[in-house]
């Protein structure tokens, strides 16, 4: 009898230091297994007087209470531990920052147009759009080529219906007569945006960008044209002098009309502007044909001005030397990781368009 409380204390100091969940197993199967010793205890009471076994199945009872409740207080106790050990070793910062990460690129045709539209603001142009699907007046009747007008054919138009009434867009100037039939003068707009031609080599892309410029007001001329123009071409290339020249050309809705080609040459497989003989045309412009003003409600005998057309992509190519037009849509990711642009810094005139 006080053998057996002798030995319930010693295995309640020996819980009490253990930490290790297997020794507390095997504890509680010394004790109570099958030849546990508090098992064998219990059978012992078969062989003891009836007064003998009530007292003594009681104390062993209590014994075996504290002695369980000791091991399962235990076992949870370790358990416990571990998982708080485990939760500490798992634990990760979130506020670390990411290792190898791959930041994405902005397409040179979106930084260029960026730069276009950062630098006009700054001499008080806004941006308007139209839509690529257009209809055929827009396009053409409006901007005075009528039908059968042999310009309709040089555009080699991708149309969309068999009576040719819907098409995509050939250039930006359809946005020109959207502007002025839904406001009134003076204007003074870009509209940067998608256009279509049947066309594929080295400087043409069956699908390219332009960027439309308008501005129609009292008195406005030729020279406001040029300094425009003059100003635009500086400001896009970061430079003091460009080599560039007016051609005299023909559109039907501009008049009198030129085109201007930037200088440039090819050194080491890549385009250099401002240096060499050899000329890229960027864009085409005029004064405004009367006609068109009369299309689009406007007064040509109160209100004049300039329209202008600029191959978006062809600039791209100049200012960042990409010598062939249509790896600008070919989506190579390899192209695009080395021409392309960091997102988080937007061109502005005043932080530097292209740096
Ligand atoms: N729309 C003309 C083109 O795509 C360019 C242009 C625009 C010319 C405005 C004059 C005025 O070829």
């Amino acid at each position: 009898m006080s053998d057996i409380k002798k030995i319930k204390d010693d295995y309640i100091n020996k819980l009490n230091t253990e930490n290790n969940i297997d020794k507390v197993n095997n504890i509680k199967s010394e004790l109570f297994g099958k030849n546990g010793i508090v098992s064998n205890e219990f059978k012992k009471l078969g062989s003891v007087s009836v007064e003998e076994r009530k007292k003594l199945a009681s104390v062993l009872n209590n014994i075996k209470d504290e002695l369980q409740n000791k091991i399962s207080i235990k076992i949870q106790e370790i358990e416990t531990k571990e998982i708080n050990l485990n939760l500490e070793k798992e634990k990760i910062d979130v506020t670390l920052p990411e290792r190898d990460f791959e930041i994405g690129k902005i397409h040179p045709v979106s930084q260029v147009i960026d730069e276009i539209s950062s630098i006009f603001s700054e001499i008080g142009f806004s941006v308007e759009e139209g839509p690529d699907v257009e209809n055929e007046y827009n396009n053409f009747t409006a901007l005075n080529t009528p039908d059968n007008h042999p310009a309709r054919d040089m555009h080699d138009t991708f149309y969309l219906d068999n009576n040719k009434e819907l098409l995509l867009r050939t250039h930006t100037s359809p946005v020109q007569v959207r502007t002025m039939l839904k406001g009134k003068p003076p204007f003074k707009i870009i509209a940067p945006g998608r256009t279509y031609r049947s066309d594929s080599d080295q400087t043409h892309a069956p699908m390219f960008h332009q960027v439309e410029g308008l501005h129609i007001d009292k008195n406005i001329h030729m020279g406001h044209l040029k300094g425009c123009l003059n100003y635009f071409i500086k400001e896009f290339f970061e430079v003091d002098k460009i080599k560039m020249r007016f051609r005299p050309s023909h559109f039907p809705f501009t008049e009198p009309s030129a085109e201007v080609d930037i200088g440039y040459e090819i050194k080491n497989g890549k385009i250099v502007i401002g240096e060499g003989d050899k000329w890229l045309e960027i864009l085409g412009c005029g004064m405004v044909h009367p006609s068109v003003l009369k299309n689009v409600k406007v007064n040509p005998s109160k209100y004049q001005g300039y329209a202008f057309g600029i191959g978006i992509d062809r600039l791209g190519m100049l200012k960042y030397g990409i010598n062939d037009l249509r790896a600008f849509f070919e989506t190579d990711y390899r192209w695009l990781s080395h021409f392309g642009f960091d997102p988080l810094d937007v061109p502005s005139n005043y932080r530097g368009l292209s740096r």
